[in-house]
Formats: C-alpha cells, sequence, structure tokens
C-alpha cells in the first residue's frame, strides 16, 4: 500500500495522521499515514530513508519546513514565497514536488468553513514569523482590498511585505506594515500568526482593531488559542481557532498527493466532536 507520514519533532500529537486515514476511507484510497519523530540533525537523511523504502510522500512539521526546499525538484510558487514547505511528493525518476498547503488552508477555512468571503475585507495579520509567511500568499491571491501585517519586529513584518508586494500589485491588494501600536482599524478579519500565547504574553494589538462581527482567527487550536479566542469574543468578535486550516491544509496535501479532494467539512465536524 502506498505508503506517507509527517514528520517532525515534536509529532506525537500530531493529527495528521488520523486525518489523512479518515481522508483516505471516505474517498476510497488505498495508503497508509503513519508519524515519524525525527532527530533535529537527522531532516534530510530521514526523507532518504523513506523515499528509499517506497514512500510516496509527506508532511513536515515544525521545525523542519524550512528545509524541505533544496530537495525539490519542482517548488510551487506558493512555497517559495513562504520559503516553506509542509508537503512533499516523491513522483518517479526521483522528482520532488514541494508545496506548502498552509496558506491555501487558513482561505480555505475562513471561505468555506466560517463563510466570510475575503474579497474586499480589511485584513489584519499579527506576526511576521514562519506562520504568518506560510499564509500571506494565498492570503493577498484571494484579494482582500487591504492587508496590514504588524509584529513586534517591525522589520520582519517589512520584510515580507517586501517579498510580497508584487502579488499585491498583480491582484490589486493594499499590502503595508504597521507597528503594533500603529495598526488602526478596526478590521473585517484578523488573523493571529504569533506565538505571544505559548510564551504566556497578552494580546499584542489594541482591542480597536476588532469590531462586532469581525472574524478573529487563531492559527493555533486548543488551550493555545483560548486566551485570543476569548478577548475576541469580549470585543463582540467572532472567535476561530486554527482546527479548520489544520483540516484544509491536510485535505489540500492530500489532494497533492492523490489527485482527489477529500470531504474536509466532514472531517472537521468529526475531529470537533471528537475533542469536544
Ligand atoms: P512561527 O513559526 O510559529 O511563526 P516564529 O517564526 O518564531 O514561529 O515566529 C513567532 C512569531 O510570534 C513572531 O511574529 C514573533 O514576533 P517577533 O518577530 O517580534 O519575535 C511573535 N511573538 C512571539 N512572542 C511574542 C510576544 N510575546 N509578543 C508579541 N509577539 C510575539
Amino acid at each position: 500500500m502506498d505508503q506517507y507520514c509527517v514528520l517532525g519533532n515534536p509529532v506525537e500529537h500530531s493529527k495528521s495522521p488520523w486525518i489523512h486515514a479518515r481522508f483516505a476511507q471516505l474517498t476510497g484510497q488505498q495508503l497508509e499515514y503513519g508519524k515519524q519523530l525525527i532527530a533535529l540533525d537527522g531532516f534530510d537523511a530521514a526523507i532518504e530513508a523513506f523515499r528509499a523504502a517506497g514512500g510516496k510522500g509527506c508532511n513536515i512539521t515544525v521545525p523542519f519546513k524550512f528545509q524541505a526546499a533544496p530537495l525539490a525538484t519542482t517548488l510551487t510558487e506558493r512555497a517559495r514565497l513562504a520559503q516553506a514547505c509542509n508537503t512533499l511528493r516523491f513522483d518517479a525518476g526521483g522528482a520532488v514536488y514541494a508545496d506548502n498547503t498552509d496558506g491555501v488552508g487558513l482561505v480555505n477555512d475562513i471561505q468555506g468553513n466560517a463563510g466570510v468571503t475575503i474579497a474586499g475585507c480589511e485584513l489584519l495579520l499579527i506576526g511576521a514569523g514562519g506562520a504568518a509567511a506560510g499564509v500571506l500568499g494565498p492570503l493577498v491571491e484571494a484579494r482582500p482590498k487591504r492587508i496590514v501585517v504588524t509584529n513586534r519586529t517591525l522589520d520582519k513584518a517589512q520584510s515580507l511585505v517586501e517579498r510580497h508586494a508584487a502579488l499585491a500589485r498583480e491582484h490589486g491588494v493594499g499590502l503595508s506594515a504597521a507597528a503594533l501600536d500603529e495598526v488602526g482599524g478596526p478590521f473585517d478579519i484578523v488573523v493571529n500568526a504569533t506565538a505571544s500565547s505559548l510564551s504566556g504574553a497578552g494580546i499584542p494589538v489594541a482591542d480597536g482593531v476588532l469590531k462586532p462581527g469581525t472574524l478573529a482567527v487563531d492559527m493555533m487550536y486548543g488551550p493555545a488559542a483560548d486566551g485570543f479566542m476569548a478577548w475576541a469574543r469580549a470585543h463582540g468578535a467572532v472567535p476561530r481557532d486554527g482546527l479548520g486550516m489544520l483540516v484544509e491544509q491536510a485535505a489540500e496535501a492530500f489532494q497533492v498527493f492523490r489527485g482527489v479532494r477529500p470531504p474536509s467539512a466532514r472531517v472537521l465536524a468529526e475531529l470537533r466532536a471528537g475533542l469536544d
């Protein structure tokens, strides 16, 4: 049977094996999907071993997403812009197709699952690390009116914006960087791509970025998203955690692997029900 896996460190609590197994079941695809904990200095060797054993593809999680691009024979434009890959497909003749499905996963969750159209919106992206870089390109391609990227370290937000400037022009999107205390607002959609909750820090932006009905998405899920979601709720916004993005990025990866679209909304509902 075709073999896939998620590689990471840590990887123990990854939900990807469950999600992909469920996708396979619901689409009638014959595959096995496991998980592999790999040593911090063992990424290239682990990929090579998995490929040599007949592996057809893998997902890559923390902290290896930045190490995959050099292995690619084809690197998608969205992975190039993100400077990170979360999906590798091993094709005939040693070809390696490398992609990043995180951004399209977020967009599909916002539009498909939360039912909010991004086109024409004012959008705030908080953060300029790997998580933010992974989603900015697809957010631009969804054609909001404007995206402001804000970050504690402003020059990181500025370089992220610079890297996406041509794409933003092409799609008619106003893209700019602003310091945390100068973002203005309110916004229709606020996306939290920072790790501030993990360090126990508060919400890094002013309450004025929200208005009643703002969709406020934290890219994390579980307890790590609780603080942001409670803040959003307290200001009349609609809170949303990152579980939908997790399932949707997996759905896009499944399509890359198998050429088949899985029923992601159903699997998200099942996953949520299982976690409650
Ligand atoms: P990830 O891959 O999860 O994005 P990262 O690349 O280390 O991880 O980026 C972490 C993000 O969270 C950055 O935007 C970081 O801000 P800096 O670039 O200024 O470091 C942000 N972050 C982390 N802790 C924060 C805090 N206490 N307050 C505000 N932002 C924080």
